[in-house]
């Protein structure tokens, strides 16, 4: 049978309200009126592998409400298999306040809720019970046993382990990182989550069971060439990230594109130009894409081609899931065959 992606993380109810710009600590603002999509990074990264044509299995957990009800209704609805998604009693299902300021800049604060119950047996015996798992693909809104167990599993069954350490603050846990990063092929970050890990790894890398955690309540990275060339600078990250122990990485530029980091070898991609109204979860919309792109094909570079394609037509629509592309509906790159995968 065909190999398909397993994604083991997070749904969550998004709650979303739009502002014209965001509220500074202590501050009130008036927004739109509320509204709520289906999202998690988990769930998102599901169905943007699912729209574009992927056999796509869920592991993780909901609860039994209303939100649990929707999540389900949705990953079916899009043909993911959803035999390992749980319904928890004790715990509400995940929730994502959302704020989107006028930019499609977002503000995100998640409260796990049964998210945070995913077991790692549960985890492991899930991806060992899905003989067609080409591509394991995990997150960090779930417990990191369960993200452990996931990519021990993955390498158990012969899949290919990607993880998207978002929030990135789960790997600055030294023993986490160690574990788990020699797995991750490849790990898929922002510039932000880059810099964050990157930076961790220059006190003594965490990989090697460093120095103690960079500082909490990380500050957005300098804009790109305020203090190094972007390009130079990117470079040398993912050259820092693969000396964390990765096989590879994946560095997610927003409209610049990506990079991909695999050996000697560094691959600029370049980005789509598109004006974003939304960007929530266009992060998720590229690593689901590349995570199927992986399942057809080893090669890194041609998978994230195509994922950026993805990320930038995921920023054309309000909400995550909801904006996602079918293969069909993608932005041509110059030199592709019209809508062909
Ligand atoms: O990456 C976007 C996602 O982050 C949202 O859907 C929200 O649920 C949070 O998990
Ligand atoms: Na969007």
């Amino acid at each position: 049978a065909d190999k398909g992606v397993v994604v083991v993380g997070s749904a969550n109810a998004d709650l979303v309200v739009r502002v014209s710009r965001h509220p500074a600590p202590g501050e009130t603002v008036l927004g739109s009126d509320l509204e709520v999509h289906p999202g998690g990074k988990g769930a998102n990264q599901a169905v943007a592998a699912a729209r574009l044509g992927a056999r796509v299995a869920f592991v993780g957990r909901v609860g039994r409400d209303a939100h649990g009800d929707l999540l389900v209704g949705t990953l079916e609805r899009e043909g993911v298999d959803c035999s390992e998604l749980g319904r928890e009693q004790g715990a509400p299902t995940g929730v994502a306040l959302i704020v989107v300021g006028g930019k499609g800049e977002n503000a995100i604060v998640v409260s796990p809720g049964a998210n945070s119950r995913v077991t790692g047996p549960e985890a492991g015996e899930a991806v060992r019970r899905i003989p067609e798992a080409g591509v394991v693909s995990a997150q960090l809104e779930i417990p990191m046993e369960a993200v452990l167990a996931a990519a021990r599993a993955a390498e158990g069954v012969g899949a290919r382990f990607l993880l998207n350490p978002s929030p990135p603050e789960g790997l600055l846990d030294e023993d986490f990182a160690r574990e788990v990063l020699p797995f991750c092929d490849p790990l898929v970050v922002n510039e932000h989550e880059a810099r964050l890990l990157a930076r961790g790894s220059r006190q003594g890398s965490a990989a090697e069971g460093g120095q103690g955690p960079p500082e909490a309540g990380v500050q957005e990275p300098p804009e790109a060439g305020a203090q190094e060339p972007p390009e130079a600078g990117v470079q040398d990250l993912a050259g820092r990230l693969l000396g964390l122990g990765v096989r590879s990485a994946v560095v997610t530029l927003g409209e610049r594109g990506a990079l991909v980091a695999e050996g000697d070898r560094r691959v600029r991609i370049p980005g789509v130009p598109v004006r974003a109204v939304d960007t929530t979860g266009a992060g998720d919309a590229f690593t689901g894409a590349l995570a199927w792109r992986l399942c057809l094909a080893p090669d890194l570079v041609a998978a994230a081609h195509w994922a950026v394609r993805v990320g930038a037509a995921a920023v054309l629509g309000h909400g995550a899931q909801s904006s996602y592309p079918r293969a069909e509906e993608l932005p041509h790159e110059p030199g592709d065959a019209p809508g062909a995968p």
